[in-house]
Parts: structure tokens; sequence; C-alpha cells
């Protein structure tokens, strides 16, 4: 814009909730798509109370007017908010949550709520909301129903609907409103099928560009990703029925960097018979090509996902066909019901009601039911697919912990992958998406296998002066990093540098079964680069984990981390094994450091802000 008369901001959410008699904005701050989903649900809702609501992306907004919201009339906000990693928002949500933390905005009048979305096997359970809920309050705005948290660990959508079904009478209640009592099903997209199309106008499973995948262009991201030529696909179990491969990305003349500790994001293709299965459930030919269009025009997400494109190309791309469906997707399901038993029972789940919530926790959660097991169990439900398409979540990208260091490794990018596969209580066998996929990906001379992949930066890193110590605990799939690190401490050791006591923690279940990468350890063994503590937890009757053996050597953990300035590393298992490395931790630092249970919580967290203790776990 060259002149200087003033723009018409299309940031401001305030012209765009009058413009269209809104009193309803429901921020999200959202990854990987459940808060900004939980969002348009609420804002969807409104209308049932006379409230009409819009949803809104912070990131699009200019958020310093919630300080005028109060000048529309029974205007409420409210938020769903996302917390990540280290008590992080996600990217959408972070400046806001900055702005908000950081200044003293005057937030008298502004009513509000919020919905935390969490993880319970992280230390910061559900912090962004926890912090946000309760500055709000500080900035003088109204709280008008209680901070809800969502626990994904446990049933999220459990946690959410509990907190929504009380949410609304307290809105109701506190602005007078009554309910219509209408609980009318609308669609928030307009359907287009094609007849008439152009081939290179179509989507084809591209991220965002379209024909992004022919015509490459850097930058690469999660938003552009680079197609990778897979050049090396190896099984690394030498026994036994699971499976863990070794892959080689090739990154050459990508521009993309990575750094030991990264990790790599994989967009998937959902199985092309799981697909052809909802084809042939629904009755329908997968090769029409549609649009879904937002009803909404202040929206600024036009199509749920690139459109036009093929329902096939949108149900193997796009849509996230194999996690338990949201009890509003079964809901939406109960209206094609042509079987009044199917249909009352989709509705009783639907509902949160104890019976309801009790079968939905028994019949989709625990038998691990996805939409099409529902499909093929209730066969009078023949939904109409482009609905289906609208309400099924985004496909996400996997994430993976390179194994590998770019000073080894500068054109290619490692990991280290277990296959997911497993029986549900109904007998079926659910094979993990991106790792069954990757396990077809076999390398060939003529024309190797392309993968969409992007790196994503960590916070995992070497210490950045190669004297000081380290101790990595890895065991599984957690070696993954370390492997990287490894590679690169070698190095300097081969450039003939000083380099620090290097120890890692490595567990696996048999010796002759999941040994990985056997050989080379020992090679850096012999180099004498490397200290190994093995547990290998079944090669006898009583279990041995890495765990058991830090507890065994506190005098060399005390030594790495309290003499010796050292930097302790964990990779891996979430749930169970990171905890209990932790729980060690502070119990070696009191006893060894001879410091009181408080102050070796302080000593912990010391070390975890100096990035002398990190961890890259997963659960
Ligand atoms: P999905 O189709 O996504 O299925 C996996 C889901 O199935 C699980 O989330 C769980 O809900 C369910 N499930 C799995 N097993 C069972 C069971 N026995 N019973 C019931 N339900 C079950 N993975 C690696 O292998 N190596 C790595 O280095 C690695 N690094 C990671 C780093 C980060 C930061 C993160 C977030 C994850 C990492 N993962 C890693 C995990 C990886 O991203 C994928 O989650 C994993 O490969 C499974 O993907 P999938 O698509 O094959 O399985
Ligand atoms: P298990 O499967 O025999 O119980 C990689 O998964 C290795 O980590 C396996 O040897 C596994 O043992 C072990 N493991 C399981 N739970 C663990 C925990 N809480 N702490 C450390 N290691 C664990």
């Amino acid at each position: 814009v060259t002149n200087n008369v003033p723009q018409a901001t299309d940031n401001s959410f305030i012209k765009k909730l009058q413009s269209s008699g809104r009193s309803l904005i429901v921020f999200y701050g959202s990854q990987t798509g459940t808060g900004e989903e939980f969002a348009s649900r609420i804002a969807k809702e409104g209308t049932k109370y006379g409230m009409k609501g819009m949803v809104a992306d912070p990131e699009e907004c200019d958020m310093e007017e919630l300080t005028r919201l109060k000048e529309i009339k029974n205007s409420l906000a409210v938020f769903c908010l996302a917390t990540y990693g280290e008590g992080d928002p996600t990217d959408n949500a972070m400046d806001f949550f900055e702005w908000l933390h950081n200044g003293n905005a005057d937030l008298t009048g502004l009513r509000y709520a919020v919905f935390g979305l969490g993880n319970k096997t992280y230390e910061h359970y559900n912090e962004v909301a926890i912090k946000v809920d309760k500055k709000m309050e500080e900035l003088g705005a109204t709280r008008v129903f209680e901070l809800g948290l969502g626990d994904d660990d446990a049933n999220i959508e459990d946690d959410f609907i509990t907190w929504k079904d009380k949410f609304w009478p307290a809105v109701c209640e506190y602005f007078n409103i009554e309910s219509t009592g209408d609980d009318v099903s609308i669609r928030q997209y307009k359907l287009t099928e094609h007849t008439d199309f152009d081939v290179d106008k179509i989507f084809t499973g591209e991220v965002a560009r379209i024909n992004s995948f022919k015509n490459q262009r850097p930058p690469f991201d999660a938003k552009n990703p680079f197609l990778s030529a897979i050049k090396v696909n190896r099984e690394l179990h030498t026994s036994g029925d699971r499976s863990c491969a070794h892959i080689e990305f090739d990154i050459e003349g990508s521009k993309m960097r990575y750094e030991a500790g990264d990790h790599v994001g994989v967009f998937p293709e959902n199985n092309v018979e799981l697909v052809n299965k909802i084809g042939e459930l629904l009755n329908v030919n997968l090769d029409i090509v549609f649009t879904l269009t937002n009803t909404d025009e202040d929206s600024s997400k036009k199509h749920p996902f690139p459109c036009p494109c093929s329902y096939r190309t949108a149900l193997t791309y796009y849509l996230d066909i194999t996690s338990n469906p949201r009890t509003h997707v079964l809901k939406e399901l109960a209206e094609y019901a042509s079987d009044p038993k199917e249909q009352e029972m989709l509705k009783l789940m639907a509902s949160t009601s104890p019976e309801g919530k009790q079968l939905y926790s028994k019949w989709i959660s625990e038998n691990n039911r996805n939409i099409i097991h529902i499909l093929e169990d209730l066969p009078s439900v023949k939904i109409a697919i482009d609905h289906l398409c609208e309400l099924l979540p985004r496909l996400q990208p996997r994430y993976y912990s390179i194994s590998s260091s770019p000073k080894l490794y500068p054109t290619t990018v490692h990991i280290t992958v277990v296959k997911v596969e497993y029986m549900t209580p109904t007998n079926r066998l659910i094979k993990g998406v991106a790792t069954s996929w990757l396990a077809t990906k076999i390398p060939n001379e003529e024309s190797p296998p392309k993968v969409p992949i992007f790196i994503r930066k960590s916070q995992f890193r070497l210490p950045t002066r190669v004297q000081v110590p380290i101790l990595m605990i890895g065991p599984g799939t957690g070696f993954a990093p370390f492997r990287g690190f490894i590679q690169e401490r070698d190095l300097y050791v081969k450039e003939g540098r000083t380099v620090g006591e290097t120890i890692l923690y490595y567990g696996c279940r048999k010796k002759t079964e999941d040994f990985i990468y056997k050989e080379e350890l020992n090679e850096y063994v012999k180099n004498n680069n490397l200290k190994i503590h093995y547990a290998f937890s079944r090669d006898q009757e009583a279990k041995l984990y890495v765990t058991h053996l830090l507890t065994e050597n506190a005098n060399e953990l005390w030594r790495i981390i309290g003499e010796n300035n050292g930097h302790l590393y964990v990779c891996g298992d979430a749930r169970n094994m990171a905890k209990d490395v932790h729980n060690i931790v502070l119990k070696v630092v009191q006893e060894k450091g001879n410091m009181s249970e408080t102050e070796a919580i302080t000593y912990v967290k010391k070390m975890e802000s100096q990035k002398r203790y990190s961890a890259d776990v997963w659960s």
C-alpha cells in the first residue's frame, strides 16, 4: 500500500462481530487442530442460546481490541488454549500470550472463560490456560465460568464436554438468557461437486500450495514440505515380532539444515484399503472432485483442507480416519442412522449422561473404534461423504527425533522408527498410520520413494563447549537423538580435541532381539570415546531398567552434574521412564549434594533453565 489513507484492517474482530450481529468470540491456541475444533463447537452452540458466535485465530486478530469488547452488548470471549513443551503456548497464540502476560491492558468489563488443552504426562500441565485465566482476572476482566482443564493423556473429549455442559448454564445465568432449546445441526461448509475441472487446479495431497510437490521451491517448512527421497530403510531388530527401522532421508539441494537433537516432521498417507473401505461402506465414488466452502464469510478459513480435491485425496492426505471420533461426530452420525437402535446408541454416546459417557468410554475408547469400525458395526449409518469430510480432524504430521549429526551427514537426515501394530479388544489389527506407511517405502535405484518432510528446531542440544561432560538416558527409540550426539562427540575426539566424558544409559528388551545399533556402539566403545550402561530388561528373571542402573550409579551421576557442571539428557517414553529419571535425579541431588528436598527441586529447576537438564520425550 503506497498511499496514506488508513486501510480498513481486517484484523479487527470487533468490526466483524458488529457487522454480522455476533456477541460471542472464541479464540483458539491450537497446534494440531483440537483447540480449534473445540473453539468452533462452542461458537456453533452459541446459536442455541441466542449468542451468535465466531471462531478466531489470535494471530489474525488485533488482540488489543479485547479492551473494547465490552462495547458489544452481552459480549463474551472464550479461549481454548493448548500448552506445549515447557509450558509454551502454540505458535498462533504466542504473541497474544506475551502481550497479555507482560502488559497491563485494562480489561475491565471484558467477560471471558478459558478451557485449556494439555497432557498430564508433562510437567507444565495446562500452564498456558492457567496463566491466561489468572492474568485476565488480574487485568480486571470478569470470569463468567471457571477455568476448564483437558487432559489428553486421559480423555480430553470427556473433560471438554463435561466443562461445556456446565459452562452454558453459567453463561445463560450470567446474561439472563434462556436456551432456545433447538439443537440444530448446522453445516459449517457448503458442498460443490465439480464435473468440469482443470486437472492442474486440483489438489492431490499438497499441504498448502497447489502443485508444490511437482514444483518444489524453498524455503521448506511445515506448510511447504520437501519431497525427500528415502535412501535407506533397513530393519534394526535381529529377531522377535516387533520391527524398528533405520531410515535415511535425502535432503541434498533442499537448503534445509539441521542440528543433532532436532526433529523431522513427516506427512504420512492413510492406508489405501482403509480409504477404499470408507468408499464401499458409504457407497460413493471416491474420485468425485469437490470443494467445501465455509458458509461463514467472515472466517479466515475458507476451506477445511485444500480444495478442490477428490474424496480419495481428502481421505488419504487430509483427514484423520484412524483416531477415535469425538462425541460431536457421533451426534452427527446419529442423524444418518436409519436403524432406531443404532441411532439411540450414537445419541447416547454423544450425550453427557453418565450412561452415555460410560458407553463412549467402553465402546469407542477402550475398544479403540475409528470411523471405519463404527460404520462397519453400525451399518445403517450412511453419512453423506462430504459431511464426514467436514467432521473428521486433519491428518497430522508425525515427528521423529533425528538420529544423525549433520557434521557427519550434512545431506541426509536419519530416523529410528518403531512400527506401531496392535490388536484391539474387538480383534482388529491396527497399524500405525506413519510407521506402517514408511515401512512400505523401500528404496530402489530407478525411482526412490519420496516423502514430504520438514525440519523442526528443538532445544535439545549438545553443550557448546565440547569439554563439558554429558550423561544421556535413552532406552528403546529414546536412543535416537543420542546417536547424533555420539557421532558428533566422536568426531571431536578424532579431531584431537579434549572431549568431556560421554556416558550413555541404553536399554532394550533382549540382546538378541532389539539391540539396535549394536555394532556402531561397540565401535565407539572400542575407540574409548563412550561409556555405556546397558539394561537388557528381559534377559533375566527380574526386570532391569536404565533407571535401576542410574540409581546404582548415583556417585557417577553426581560427579557429572554436581561436580563437573555436566549436562543430563533424557529421551523416549514420557509416561514412566522420564518421570522416574526425574525422581532419581532429585533424590541423588538431595543425597549427594547434601540438600533439602526444596533445595534439590530448586537445583533441578535451575539445571533445566540453564539447559543442563533436557528432555526429548513423547507419550
Ligand atoms: P498412529 O496411527 O498415530 O497410532 C499411534 C497411536 O496408537 C498412539 O498414539 C496410541 O494412542 C495408539 N496405540 C499405540 N499402541 C497401542 C496399543 N498397544 N494399544 C492401544 N493403543 C495403542 N517415534 C519413534 O519411533 N522414534 C522417534 O524417534 C520418535 N520421536 C518422537 C519425537 C517427538 C517430539 C514426538 C512427539 C514423537 C516421536 N515419536 C517417535 C512418535 C511418533 O511421532 C509417532 O507417534 C509414532 O511413530 C506412531 O505414529 P503412527 O502414525 O505410526 O501411529
Ligand atoms: P520392558 O519392555 O521389558 O518393560 C525400551 O522400551 C526399554 O525400556 C525396554 O527394555 C523396556 O522394558 C524398558 N522400560 C519400560 N519401562 C521403563 C521405565 N519405566 N524406565 C526405564 N525403562 C523402561
